[in-house]
C-alpha cells in the first residue's frame, strides 16, 4: 500500500542550511554538523489518526510516514520494533521507585537496538542504489548491518574493536559481512572510519555515526512507549548512551507527540554510561558545555565505551539538560548486580544494556529520582550478544546422573 509521506527533508543543527528529503547526505556538507529529519507534522496530525495507527502489524514501520523514507514499498524489514514492555513491581521494588517498566530491544531480530536503525539505512541504501552496507560498531550495529544486508541482498563491512565480544562478531559473520578486526577502542576506529567515508575511495552506504536517516529509526521507542501506555507518558526514560543518539532520538520522537499533541508532556530523560567511561555523564556533572573525551577503561558495558562521543555527546547532552534530565554513571559492581537481577525477571540482558536498571537503583539511593516516579528503563541488548559475560555470572553444573533411580534420587532430594 503506498501511503502520503511527510519527510520533508533535513535541517543542520549548525548551520541552519535546509536540505530536500531526496538528497543522499551524511553531515551538513555545508558545516560538517549533524542533520536533523523534519516532517510535515501538522498535516500528519491533520490526515493521520493515533487509534488508526494502533491498528496496524506493530514494529517500527507502523510508523512509516514519520521514518525518512521516499519508498515504503521497497522497505527492508526483519520484523524489528514493537519489542516487549513490562512492567516489573519486583524491580520497582528491588530500586525503590514507585512504578518501573521495562523496554526489552533484546527481543529485536538481531538482539539489540541496532535494528531499528539499520531497517532505515538498509532502507535508504536500496533508495539510493548501493551494493554495500558498512559501519563501524562496538558489535551490535555491525551484527545489525550484517542481517540487513543479507536481508536486502547487499554485500556488508564492518570494523570493529578487536576485543569486541565474539557473539557479536560471530553473528555479523554468519550474515555475510567482510568483519574487519582493528587494534584501538572504538572512538579512535570511529575516527579513521570517518575519515575513510569521507574520503571518497569507497562507495559504500554508511551505516555509521554520521548517517542522518538511520537515527530517525530510534525514535519509534517514544512511540512505542507512549501507545502501550495508552499515550500516558512516564515520569522518566533512562537510556544507556555511548555515543548518545538513541537518547536523543527518543527525546526528538516524545517533542513530536507532543507537537501532534498526541501526548500531553514529555519525560526527563536520563542517559546511562559505565563509570569507566562516561564522558557524557562527566560533563553533564561539571555543566560543561560540550561533551570532553576521557580515557577509555575497559568495562563489561563494551558497547558504550565510546570515549570520545564527538558531536553526538553534545546533542545527546543537549537533549538531556532539555527534558530536565539528568546523566547517571554506574559502577562495575552495580552493572553486574543489574544483569543478576534483570535475570530474576526473566530477562537476559547484555551488560550494556543492563546498566539502565542500575541508574534507577543509584539514582533513587542518591536523591536524584524520586521514588514517587514512574520510570522507563529501556533495556537495549540480549545476554546472548555477550554471552561470556553471563557464563561468568553462573556454574553449570559438573554432576552427570545417570539412569532413572538416579532421575528419582535428584527429584525427591530437590523436592
Ligand atoms: C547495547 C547497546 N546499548 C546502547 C547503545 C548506545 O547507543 P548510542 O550510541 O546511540 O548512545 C549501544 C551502541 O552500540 C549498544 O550496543
Ligand atoms: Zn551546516
Amino acid at each position: 500500500m503506498r501511503r502520503p509521506m511527510y519527510f520533508t527533508g533535513f535541517d543542520c543543527l549548525g548551520c541552519r542550511a535546509a536540505y530536500p528529503p531526496d538528497q543522499d547526505l551524511l553531515l551538513c556538507p555545508k558545516c560538517h554538523d549533524l542533520l536533523e529529519a523534519r516532517y510535515d507534522l501538522a498535516r500528519f496530525g491533520r490526515e493521520v489518526d493515533r487509534d488508526a495507527l494502533a491498528r496496524r502489524p506493530s514494529g517500527v514501520w507502523r510508523w512509516t510516514e514519520l521514518l525518512p523514507v521516499l519508498d515504503p514499498t521497497r522497505i527492508v524489514t526483519l520484523g524489528e520494533g514493537g519489542t516487549p514492555f513490562l512492567r516489573s513491581e519486583r524491580l520497582a521494588r528491588a530500586c525503590g521507585v514507585r512504578e518501573l517498566w521495562l523496554k526489552s530491544d533484546a527481543a529485536n531480530p538481531t538482539g539489540s537496538l541496532k535494528d531499528r536503525s539499520i531497517t532505515v539505512s538498509a532502507t535508504k541504501a536500496v533508495e539510493f542504489g548501493y551494493g554495500v552496507l558498512a559501519c563501524d560498531s562496538t558489535g551490535n550495529k555491525a551484527s545489525s548491518t550484517a542481517a540487513y544486508a543479507a536481508r536486502a541482498g547487499l554485500q556488508s563491512v564492518v570494523f570493529c574493536p578487536k576485543d569486541t565480544p565474539r557473539p557479536k562478531m560471530a553473528q555479523a559473520v554468519f550474515f555475510g559481512a567482510r568483519l574487519i578486526r582493528v587494534d584501538g577502542h572504538y572512538s579512535q576506529i570511529n575516527a579513521m572510519y570517518r575519515r575513510l567515508i569521507a574520503s571518497g575511495r569507497v562507495k559504500w552506504y554508511d551505516c555509521g555515526t554520521d548517517n542522518p536517516f538511520r537515527y530517525e529509526g530510534k525514535k519509534t521507542y517514544a512511540y512505542e512507549i507512549a501507545q502501550d501506555l495508552g499515550w500516558r507518558v512516564p515520569d522518566r526514560v533512562l537510556h544507556p548512551a555511548a555515543g548518545g543518539m538513541s537518547l536523543v532520538k527518543t527525546w526528538k520522537g516524545f517533542n513530536e507527540l507532543r507537537a501532534l499533541g498526541w501526548v500531553d508532556r514529555v519525560p526527563k530523560m536520563t542517559l546511562v554510561q559505565a563509570a569507566r567511561c562516561a564522558p557524557i555523564v562527566e560533563a553533564w556533572k561539571q555543566d560543561l558545555p560540550r561533551v570532553a573525551a576521557v580515557e577509555k577503561q575497559s568495562t563489561a558495558a563494551s558497547a558504550l565505551a565510546a570515549a570520545d562521543p564527538g558531536l553526538l555527546g553534545d546533542r545527546a547532552l543537549h537533549s538531556v539538560r532539555a527534558s530536565g534530565g539528568s546523566g547517571i554513571a554506574v559502577d562495575e559492581t552495580e552493572i553486574l548486580d543489574a544483569v543478576r537481577l534483570l535475570g530474576q525477571d526473566g530477562l537476559m540482558i547484555e551488560p550494556s544494556g543492563a546498566v539502565t536498571v542500575a541508574a534507577v537503583r543509584r539514582g533513587v539511593r542518591d536523591g536524584s529520582i524520586d521514588p514517587g516516579e514512574s520510570v522507563v528503563c529501556v533495556l537495549t541488548g540480549s545476554g546472548f550478544k555477550d554471552f561470556d559475560q553471563i557464563l561468568e555470572l553462573v556454574e553449570i553444573p559438573s554432576q552427570v546422573i545417570a539412569g532413572y533411580d538416579a532421575m528419582v534420587a535428584e527429584a525427591e532430594r530437590i523436592g
